[in-house]
């Protein structure tokens, strides 16, 4: 990792440990010069092609692109004046590097333990007119290919600004030929691959929903064709955000490609005082020569290890069981710790309550908002429950929503304007709910005093975060008209405080965020959450697509993935049990079911499977993901987890049809060491080399929704 300055050119070449970004100040613009593959730092890396004039900006590959001077492509930001113009021209004021990576205040990003970390290169530009500065940030770390790059935008001028658009990054390439990859879904169908070629015009992928949503991940890569995942070029732009986002990328008429992503400019204003800044959240641009597998193992472990916090971030996670499905809303103590008692038989570790232990909530349409105990269900109380839990020899975890008020609450009756709301104007309710106004601070100290009181009184080690809805009527009653178009940011600025503050105050504590399965999981939730809950749909077929899909981004140790009952609640479908614990157990592992309901063989099974996931939850939680088989391509999907130092792996197979005559039941495995050999558990003793060349060849699988682990252990170095 260097940052490398070329003085007399106004040169910066970023260097990664297999990457290069190069930007260059030519006549006063921010040139984007290249990004790819590593490059000597040669005396030559200005001669690379570019068109240096400010006559053909249209034609210049930029770092920030403005508005209003000969370029006509979609700009990165752009102001409005006190005179109503919109027009900005920023020219190159001066730079600076520093180790480390400077927080991002109030926003979640990638950090740097040490400062030998990483490194951060600052470029700062300005609009002489209206005395706007921006300062464009770019970290590269040791041992990773990611650049992090976000914008500050000071108001220098001595009149207001009005920020229509601030967008994180903006990267323009020569790859017009290249396939965009994305994510996008629906409720219970979340993080479905998509991939088409880029054509003339633009592809936008964005979220108008106060929130990251389940239709699109905020996430875009550009793959050259033929990549797959083990070759061939990959861009990845990944937005470390939770609310609306944008990621764009339009082919122009000279065939380049204005690749951007960050907050969506639609529905935005911002109010810029003099002397007032504004940070943009960062984006995490990754370059892979390796295809989409090397760029997912990048994001991988910078995720994993420098966005994730927390002392579970290395720890194994615990093996859970949660009674949602089991029992809804419908309990009493006495179920959940019979619950409990067969799940200590079993080795579970941890048993989290789930919706439906407060106020007067039988169903979803009231008591949001009102934190106290139900005393019809609980009447000893939640203390005594977790006590009772704890005797069982399990931990104690409880589902909360907190960003959200019911109607019918104590809650909104004493407060009816602490929701999102416009005056006069109906107010929308989604599954009976409305959402907190968090731009507001004090409704944010009260939910940050509401919940501490449980859980500082409780024995709680998990928490189970969720967020049911979307946004609407965005609009606060404390905004003057000047600032309701800030609300939307605002909101998200207020959840990642009060997630600030709760998880600083509980460091013991378990956080999973949950949105309605997957419909907020983004790199920002993880920073303050370490895992997510990856899906409300639990059918292990659709999960195959789900958690392979969503894996293009995230790491295993993420993904909440659970066993449930069948027939499945979502889908109707009926799925062996073994086929749904070697899909849960390819995420961060549990039960979500009543386990009082399980048979003799049923218990077996399960002790089987949750004793085998601790031998092996190290791997997948901590170890390096290898798609072998897309369920998006083929009827067998496979994937593979290799511990760091290779001397262990996991792979995973299913099938979830049966064919006659199907083809050989062989896999082509990945990450192993060549020079080794490994013991294939059952199977018997093969080097890596010919378990990746020559494949892994087993006897075929009969039935439908038929799955097989296999564990490989190295024996020795040659
Ligand atoms: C949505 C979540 O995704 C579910 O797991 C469950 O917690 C329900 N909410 C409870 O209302």
């Amino acid at each position: 990792m260097k940052i490398l300055v070329h003085e007399n050119e106004l040169l910066f070449h970023l260097q990664g440990d297999k990457v290069s970004y190069i930007v260059q100040v030519v006549n006063g613009v921010l040139v984007h010069q290249y990004w790819g593959k590593k490059l000597r730092d040669s005396g030559n890396l200005a001669q690379l092609p570019n068109y240096p004039t400010q006559a053909n900006l249209d034609m210049t590959s930029q770092e920030y692109p403005q508005y209003g001077n000969g370029d006509f492509r979609v700009p990165a930001y752009q102001v409005k004046l006190e005179d109503g113009t919109r027009i900005t021209e920023l020219l190159y004021e001066g730079y600076r590097i520093v180790p480390g990576k400077p927080e991002l205040k109030g926003l979640p990003g990638v950090y740097a333990e040490q400062d030998e970390e990483a490194l951060t290169l600052e470029i700062t530009a300005k609009d002489a007119y209206s005395g706007l500065t921006v300062v464009l940030s770019y970290s590269v770390f040791a041992g990773s290919d990611a650049v992090a790059r976000s914008a500050k935008l000071v108001n220098g001028g001595e009149k207001r600004l009005h920020l229509l658009r601030a967008l994180s990054a903006s990267v323009d390439l020569d790859v017009s030929d290249y396939d965009v990859v994305y994510l996008a879904g629906a409720w219970s169908r979340e993080a479905h691959m998509q991939r088409r070629p880029l054509g003339p015009g633009s592809t936008r992928l964005e979220s108008r929903r106060g929130m990251s949503g389940h239709q699109l991940n905020p996430f875009v890569a550009l793959a050259s064709k033929g990549a797959d995942e083990d070759q061939g070029d990959v861009f990845g732009f990944s937005f470390v955000y939770s609310g609306n986002f944008l990621a764009e990328a339009e082919v122009d008429f000279m065939k380049k490609v204005r690749v951007q992503i960050g907050l969506n400019p639609f529905d935005f204003d911002w109010v810029l005082e003099a002397g007032d800044s504004f940070q943009t959240p960062e984006a995490i641009l990754v370059y892979s020569a390796e295809g989409l597998g090397g760029m997912s193992r990048t994001y991988h472990k910078l995720y994993r290890t420098r966005l994730c916090r927390g002392q579970y971030r290395d720890q194994v996670r615990p093996i859970l069981v949660n009674n949602w499905e089991a029992t809804y809303f419908d309990f009493t103590a006495d179920k959940i710790e019979d619950i409990a008692k067969v799940g200590a038989e079993l080795g579970i570790e941890l048993f989290v309550l789930d919706d439906g232990w407060f106020g007067k909530r039988n169903d979803d349409t009231t008591s949001l908002g009102d934190w106290f105990v139900n005393e019809k269900k609980l009447p000893l109380g939640l203390g005594n429950l977790a006590e009772r839990i704890n005797n069982q020899g399990l931990k104690f975890g409880l589902w909360v929503e907190p960003e959200m008020i019911s109607p019918d609450s104590e809650l909104y009756r004493a407060h009816p304007d602490w929701c999102l709301h416009v005056e006069g104007r109906r107010r929308t309710e989604a599954r009976t709910q409305l959402v907190l106004d968090l731009s507001r601070q004090e409704v944010v100290d009260y939910i940050y005093d509401t919940l501490s009181k449980i859980f500082s009184s409780v024995s709680i080690s998990y928490v189970k975060w969720d967020m049911n809805r979307s946004l609407t009527e965005i609009g606060s009653a404390a905004a003057p008209a000047e600032r309701q178009g800030e609300i939307a940011h605002r909101y998200m600025l207020g959840v990642y405080e009060l997630m600030e503050r709760i998880t600083t105050a509980f460091p013991h504590v378990l956080f999973e965020s949950c949105s309605s399965g997957g419909g907020r999981f983004d790199p920002g939730m993880l920073y303050y959450m370490p895992q997510t809950w990856t899906s409300d749909d639990t059918d292990s077929v659709e999960r195959l697509k789900i958690q392979y899909g969503t894996s293009l981004v995230y790491p295993a140790s993420t993904m909440g993935a659970h066993v449930s009952a069948v027939p499945n609640h979502q889908v109707g479908r009926f799925t062996p049990l073994s086929m749904r614990g070697d899909v849960a157990m390819s995420g961060n592992f549990g039960y979500e079911l009543d386990l009082t309901k399980f048979t003799e063989e049923e218990r077996v099974e399960v002790k089987r499977q949750v004793a085998m996931y601790k031998e092996i939850r190290g791997i997948i939680q901590q170890g390096e993901l290898y798609r072998l088989r897309s369920p998006f391509e083929h009827k067998e999907t496979a994937w593979m987890f290799v511990s760091e130092d290779r001397s262990d792996a996991v792979v995973f197979f299913f099938k979830v049809l049966a064919e006659p005559f199907g083809p050989k039941a062989s896999l082509h495995l990945k990450g192993l060491d060549p020079e080794r050999d490994y013991v294939v558990e059952g199977v018997g003793t093969y080097g890596g080399d010919r378990l990746m060349n020559v494949g892994l060849s087993f006897e075929p699988l009969k039935g439908d929704y038929a799955s097989k682990v296999f564990r490989l252990k190295a024996v020795s170095s040659h």
